[in-house]
C-alpha cells in the first residue's frame, strides 16, 4: 500500500510517500517522496514558535511540499479535465478557514490526476491546535476530492516509530523495516513539546508512566539558549557547546540542580533548572568559556535527570527494549550517556535511537503510525470527523 503522510503539528511541514509492503509491525517500507520545511528561521527570532505564526506558514508551504513528495515518487501526473463545480463549493466549504489553502488545493487537483495512494496519514495530536488543524483540514480536502481514506495518527506514536525503523540487510536496498522489538518496552520521548516516559505492553498499547510536570526537555534547551544568547533551536547548539567545553576540560562553571532525581516517582520537571540557570548567569556578560561551560552544566544536569528515570522505569517494569524518540534524541551526549549506562546497569536491555532526519519531526514517521493503525481508518466520508486535538494522549487510542 502507498500511503501519502501529512505533519504539521509544530514547527514543520512535512509530507511524505511511502510504501509498505506487508503488515505492519513486519512490513518492508520504502521512502518514495519525503519533503520537510522547517520554520526554524521565521521562530528563531522569538525563541519559540508561535501557534499563528506556525498556521499561516504550515497553510503556504503544505501543497507545495505535497507537490514535491508525489513528484518525487513519480506520481504527479499532469491531466486536463477540470475540477466540478460541485466539487469546488464542497472544498471551499471544508476550507473556508482556509482560503488560501482552499485555492491551492483547488489548483493542485484541477492541474494533475489523482494519484495512486491508498491512505493518507495525518497527525491529529498532540501538537499546536491551529498547526494541527491545517495538516487535519488538507487531509480531509485531499481525500475528498480523491476518494482516499484517512488514518488520524498520533505524533508520539510516530515518533516511538521513528526510533526502531532501520535499513535491512541489503546495503544497497533503500528498503527498511521495524526492528524486532522484544516487550515490554519503554518509550522515553524527549522533544520540543512532550517529555514522556511510556510503557508499551506491545505496539499500539501504551501507558504513560512519567511526564514533565512543567517544560519540555526541548523547551528547557530553547530557553536556556536564548539566556545564553545562543540561537534557536537550542539543543544543537548547547550541545556543541558543551562537547567544547568537554574537550577542553573547562571547570565547572554553575552547580545546578537534577531536579526530582530523588521523587520516587517516573515525573520530570525543568523549570527549576532553568531559573537555576538564570541565576548563574545573573546579569553577566559571559565568556566563550563560560558560556560553553554552562551549556556543559546544563546538558549534565538534563541528561542524569533523562537516564535515572529511564532506569528506574526499566526497573519497575522489567523493561527488555528502550526506544529513544523525539527531536532531543540527537544529542550525542544524551544517547552516549544512556548506551553506556545502560551497558553497565541492563546489559540484556537493547535501546534504539532513532536515524538521522527521522530524530525531528517528519513525516516518514506518521506514515509508519498510520500503518500501524490501519484498522481505524476512515472513508472519506468519515474522514469529515477528524478533529485536531492538542493533548491527545498516546493511552486515549
Ligand atoms: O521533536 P521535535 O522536532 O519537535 C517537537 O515535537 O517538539 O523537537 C524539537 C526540539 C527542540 O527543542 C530542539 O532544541 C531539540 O529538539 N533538539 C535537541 C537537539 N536537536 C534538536 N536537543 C538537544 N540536543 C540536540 N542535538
Ligand atoms: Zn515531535
Amino acid at each position: 500500500m502507498v500511503i501519502l503522510s501529512i505533519e504539521t503539528s509544530c514547527d514543520e511541514t512535512a509530507v511524505s510517500v511511502v510504501r509498505a509492503q506487508g503488515t505492519f509491525p513486519d512490513a518492508t517500507y520504502t521512502i518514495e517522496g519525503n519533503a520537510l520545511h522547517s520554520q526554524i528561521d521565521v521562530h528563531s527570532t522569538y525563541g519559540g514558535v508561535y501557534p499563528a505564526m506556525a498556521k499561516r506558514e504550515h497553510i503556504q508551504r503544505i501543497v507545495p511540499l505535497t507537490k514535491k513528495a508525489l513528484s518525487q515518487a513519480g506520481l504527479l501526473v499532469e491531466k486536463e479535465s477540470d475540477l466540478t463545480q460541485e466539487r469546488q463549493e464542497t472544498l471551499y466549504e471544508l476550507l473556508y478557514r482556509e482560503q488560501q489553502l482552499a485555492q491551492d488545493v483547488a489548483a493542485l487537483s484541477k492541474q494533475y490526476q489523482k494519484p495512486d495512494i491508498d491512505l493518507i496519514a495525518v497527525t491529529h495530536g498532540p501538537g499546536l491546535e491551529p498547526a494541527l488543524w491545517v495538516g487535519v483540514n488538507f487531509a480531509k480536502a485531499l481525500s475528498l476530492l480523491w476518494n482516499i481514506p484517512v488514518v488520524p495518527t498520533n505524533h508520539m506514536e510516530g515518533h516511538i516509530l521513528a526510533g526502531v525503523l532501520q535499513k535491512t540487510e541489503k546495503a544497497e536496498s533503500k528498503s527498511l523495516k521495524i526492528a524486532p522489538v522484544q516487550f515490554p518496552a519503554l518509550a522515553l520521548l524527549i522533544s520540543g513539546g512532550h517529555t514522556e516516559l511510556i510503557h508499551a505492553k506491545t505496539w499500539g498499547v501504551y501507558e504513560k508512566v512519567g511526564q514533565t510536570k512543567d517544560d519540555a526537555t526541548g523547551e528547557a534547551f530553547d530557553k536556556v539558549a536564548r539566556m545564553l544568547d545562543l540561537p534557536y533551536p537550542g539543543g544543537p547548539e548547547i550541545g556543541k557547546r558543551a562537547a567544547l567545553a568537554r574537550k577542553n576540560n573547562l571547570p565547572i562553571y554553575a552547580e545546578l540542580p537534577r531536579p526530582m532525581l530523588h521523587s520516587n516517582d517516573l515525573d520530570f520537571s525543568f523549570s527549576g533548572l532553568k531559573t537555576a540557570v538564570r541565576y548563574a548567569i545573573e546579569d553577566k556578560k559571559l565568556s566563550e568559556d563560560e558560556t560553553n561551560a554552562l551549556s556543559r552544566d546544563f546538558e549534565d544536569a538534563v541528561t542524569e535527570v533523562l537516564v535515572k528515570k529511564t532506569h528506574d522505569a526499566t526497573d519497575t517494569y522489567g523493561i527488555q527494549t528502550i526506544i529513544v524518540g523525539g527531536g532531543v534524541s540527537a544529542s550525542q551526549h544524551i544517547r552516549e550517556s544512556l548506551l553506556s549506562h545502560f551497558a553497565e546497569h541492563f546489559p540484556e536491555v537493547t535501546l534504539y535511537f532513532p536515524n538521522t532526519g527521522l530524530s525531528t519531526d517528519n513525516a516518514v514517521m506518521i506514515a509508519l503510525a498510520g500503518h500501524s493503525r490501519t484498522n481505524q481508518t476512515l472513508s472519506s466520508t468519515e474522514a469529515k470527523t477528524v478533529t485536531a486535538q492538542g493533548n491527545l494522549s498516546l493511552a486515549d487510542e
